[in-house]
Formats: C-alpha cells, structure tokens, sequence
C-alpha cells in the first residue's frame, strides 16, 4: 500500500524518529541518489518561497526531476478534476506534493493517486514545517519530555500540526490565542484525549510565555485569509512576540517562525534578529528534513537503524 504523508499522524513516534535518522543520514551522505530517474510533482496553488524551493532542491539532491505544477497551469477543480490530475500524475512521477487551498482537496488527490501524496499545507495542517521545526528543536536539545512550546498568535495550520505532533510526543504546547481564533476543535479534542503531550489554550500571551522553552509564532493572516486582513490584526493586537514577552520564558529560550514575518506585527525586528531566534535555521532543516520525508514515502530505510553510514536500500518497488 502507497504510502502519503498528509498529516502528522500519518506518520507513528517512531516513523518520526525514522524520518529524523534518515535527515542525519543524508545531511552527511550526500552521494545518496534515492531518487535517481524518478521525477515528482509539485502542485503549488498558494504562494511559496521556502517550500516551493526546499522541495525542488531536495529532489535534485536526491537524484530526482521535480515539476512544477501552478494553479495557473493545471486549474486544479477548476480545468480539471483532482481526481483526474492524481491519475494522471501517478502514472508520470513517482510522488506527488501539493500545496492547495482545502485540505479536502489533498484528500481526493491521495484517494485517487497510486503514488504517495505529501501535503506542502493546506487551510488545515502544514506537516512538513512542523517535522521541520521538532528535528530543529531536537538539534536544540529542546524536543525533551515537557519542553514547553509557547505559540503566540492565531491557531492556524500551524498550531493543528503542532497539536498532532502533541498526540505522539509528549511536549507542552500552549497557545496564547484570542477567543475565535482556535486551531480545529476535532484535532484540539484528539491531541488532549492522547494523554501524550499536554495541551492548553489561553487568552493571555504572557501566561503562554511563562517558563517557556520555545516561542513560536506565525503572521496573524494566512494566505487565503486576506480580505480578513483589517478585523485579524485588530484580533490579535498585544499577541506580539517582543522582548517584554521573552524576558518571562526560559533565559535559554529559543524563538521560531515558519516565515514568511511580517516584522513589527506578530515579531519584533530585535527578537527576530536576536540570539534567541533560530528561525532560518529552522527554514534550512526544511530542505533536509523533506529529503528525509520523500525517502520515506517512497520505501526507503536505513540499513543498520542508527548508523549514520549505513546504507539506504530500496525495500519496495511501487
Ligand atoms: N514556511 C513556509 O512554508 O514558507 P513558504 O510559504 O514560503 O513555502
Ligand atoms: N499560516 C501560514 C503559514 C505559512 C507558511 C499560512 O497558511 O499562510
């Protein structure tokens, strides 16, 4: 069976840690070519700087020939059914990767592909940013039991995938978010019912702040989200991750944004150019740690678990 990766419970504990073994793999074997003569879509309906470009260098790294897909060219449930382009696709490239607007829209896509089908965000969830952001943190030594993750804004994508990731691992993960601006009640509900990671949502930014290992934030308006523009920053007016935020977390407190910034709103210039931020950090492991989520999919493993010379073997044939 083909294997997607369409949310963070795609994925088990330990096919995380997997991904995370195979990303320190390939960051020092770079002669692995997993993908050699394979080529993969990349369907973008939405803008994208990092994703767009991490994906297609990813796969050139790994051997293989991305193809750039536009909403301009393909008209995705416009020009053509998604049903219809998941066939197609499938039967010219080896992965398909989507960045569209609905989540119910990958849905159909994965339904209907015979390959794996990754999901680059949707309105719903944005899992390889926050596969991303944990292997980050792992680096940081700040991915421990309880570490706790402070995310200051709008309960968007972002904070549904981090809320997943809390249904595997167990982390603190509090979101300072105003009344109406929750993550999606469905995910909240299953991440608190894991009992695996806490998960709390308050009003107040400095009660999120306190004792925090992470502040993460995100802009206060999504793509998709523009003509909410005027009423969003009103809504989120004092939910700002500044220096008088930071001086209440950890003193070793780190500070992450999946970018773009939109600086003097969700983030002051300072703390985004501070010491505390590892933001383009966090935007670099994007690259590796995809590379590590395509070998995945495809059926590659590690030979010999945790050596990081051991060698990458295909173990199906799709
Ligand atoms: N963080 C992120 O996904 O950035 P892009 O929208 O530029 O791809
Ligand atoms: N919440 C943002 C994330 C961008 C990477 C958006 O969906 O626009």
């Amino acid at each position: 069976m083909k294997k997607d990766f369409l949310s963070i419970l795609d994925f088990s504990k330990s096919d995380i840690e997997e991904v995370f073994s195979i990303t320190d793999f390939l960051r020092i074997n770079r002669d692995h070519k997993p993908l050699l003569g394979k080529s993969a879509s990349l369907i973008f309906q939405k803008p994208s700087l990092r994703t767009r470009v991490s994906f297609e260098v990813g796969i050139h790294e790994l051997g293989g020939h991305p193809v750039f897909l536009s909403q301009e060219s393909i008209g995705i449930g416009e020009r053509e059914k998604a049903k219809d382009v998941a066939r197609l696709l499938s039967r010219y490239t080896s992965v398909i990767i989507a960045r569209l607007f609905n989540h119910s829209t990958l849905l159909e896509l994965a339904e209907h592909a015979t390959v794996p089908v990754v999901n680059a965000l949707t309105d719903l969830s944005h899992p390889c940013q926050v596969l991303a952001d944990a292997y980050t943190l792992k680096k940081h030594g700040k991915l421990g039991d309880n570490a706790k993750i402070a995310f200051i804004g709008d309960g968007n994508n972002i904070v549904n995938s981090w809320l997943e990731f809390a249904t595997l691992f167990p982390i603190q993960f509090v979101l300072a978010a105003p009344r109406g601006y929750y993550p999606d009640a469905r995910i909240h509900k299953k991440a608190k019912e894991s009992g695996i990671g806490s998960v709390e949502i308050v009003k107040d930014p400095k009660e999120a702040a306190r004792q925090a290992d992470v502040l993460y934030t995100d802009v206060w308006v999504s793509m998709g989200q523009e003509k909410e523009a005027k009423i969003r920053r009103k809504a989120f007016k004092g939910y700002q991750v500044n220096e008088k935020l930071m001086s209440l977390a950890n003193s070793d407190c780190v500070v992450m944004h999946c970018l773009p910034a939109h600086r003097g709103e969700e983030i002051t210039e300072d703390v985004m150019e501070g010491t505390h931020s590892i933001i383009f950090e966090e935007a670099e492991n994007r690259l590796h740690v995809q590379k590590a989520i395509l070998a995945k999919v495809l059926g590659f493993k590690l030979d010999g678990r945790s050596s990081v010379f051991a060698k990458l073997s295909r173990t199906r044939v799709s």
